[in-house]
């Protein structure tokens, strides 16, 4: 946390900031700046008014109910965020319609080998969740040339691009996409919502890109779908267990691509004010910024 304390003292050498375990008498905290906080842990402190997480994901908080009802949770939504979410997304579906990864393979054996690939206009692309990270990688996307689809809770309005809404709307949405982007948050509905099920519904063989979280995809079942063929390849920055064991299956696939969470990080400070600016609205009793539904899960 040097770096968040930094970064925040920067911005506002008058805070007092604590950093967990050390951090005094309970009554003193106010405010709650948490990454991966421990269970049990936020229910302790009786004059806290609100909890920012260091990320655009809240899992970690909406999945701890020893948090009481009454605390307002916020996070972190910035540009910069997007920006790197975007690229990593369309870097890796890039990737996969122009073929990169087998030339790469082919590079370390001296292969000079040409490969056909299907024309951005000819590819269909589906993006799960138009949310503040889905929406604008749904539209560089469409900029790109390629055929874009989306799906979201609530009806949306996006240029060229086809939006659907709601599980009553997920065959027809799910059905002639050749390239699957998981931006969905982590919530009692979206949980393994990556299956074999989802996957037969694709255009064969599809290829996946998951950022969201691991526990949307059933890992087991994306092996069988590529050993079947229905799935060419996936490109993987989130996994249930984090790091990826090294037992683990997917590591020995040379269809899937695998990073370690970092499609998008949070740099301290991109967006320490926007942290200050939440703890000041907490204390005053002000809505915050980027506040999670927390009936909805997100
Ligand atoms: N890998 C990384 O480095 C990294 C970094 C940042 C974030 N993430 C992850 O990226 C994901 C997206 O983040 P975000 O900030 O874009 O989230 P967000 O703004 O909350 O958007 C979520 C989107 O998903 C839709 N949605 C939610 N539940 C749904 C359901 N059951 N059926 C259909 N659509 C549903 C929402 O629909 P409505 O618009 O209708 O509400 C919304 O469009 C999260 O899982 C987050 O943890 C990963």
């Amino acid at each position: 946390m040097d770096k968040w304390e930094k970064a925040l003292l920067e911005e506002d050498p008058n805070l007092d900031i604590r950093i967990w375990p050390a951090v005094g008498k309970a009554e003193n905290i106010t405010f709650a700046v948490c990454w991966n906080q421990p269970k049990n842990e936020l229910k302790k402190y009786p004059n806290l008014k609100g909890i920012i997480s260091l990320g655009a994901g809240v899992n970690h908080l909406i999945g701890d109910p020893t948090i009481p009802k009454h605390l307002k949770i916020c996070r972190i939504v910035s540009p910069s965020l997007t920006q790197q979410m975007t690229t990593y997304v369309t870097g890796a579906a890039l990737n996969y319609q122009r073929k990169f990864y087998k030339y790469y393979r082919q590079q370390q054996k001296k292969v000079w080998q040409r490969h056909s690939h299907t024309l951005a206009e000819n590819l269909t692309v589906g993006v799960m969740g138009l949310g503040k990270l889905g929406t604008p990688v749904a539209r560089q996307l469409e900029t790109l040339g390629f055929r874009v689809k989306g799906w979201s809770n609530s009806p949306k309005n996006l240029k060229n691009i086809k939006t659907y809404v709601g599980q009553g709307a997920l065959n027809d949405f799910l059905s002639g996409i050749q390239v699957l982007i998981c931006l969905l948050p982590l919530t009692p509905k979206t949980e393994g919502i990556l299956d074999l099920d989802l996957f037969k519904k694709l255009d064969h063989p599809a290829y996946i890109i998951n950022t969201a979280r691991g526990e949307h995809l059933v890992e087991e079942d994306l092996i069988y779908a590529l050993d079947r063929g229905w799935i060419e390849g996936a490109t993987l920055d989130v996994f249930s267990k984090e790091p990826l064991p090294e037992y683990h299956p997917f590591w020995n696939r040379e269809q899937i691509v695998i990073t370690p969470h970092i499609a998008s990080i949070t740099y301290p400070k991109k967006v320490a004010s926007q942290v200050i600016d939440n703890y000041k609205r907490a204390l005053s009793g002000i809505p915050l910024l980027n506040e999670v539904d927390r009936e909805k899960g997100y």
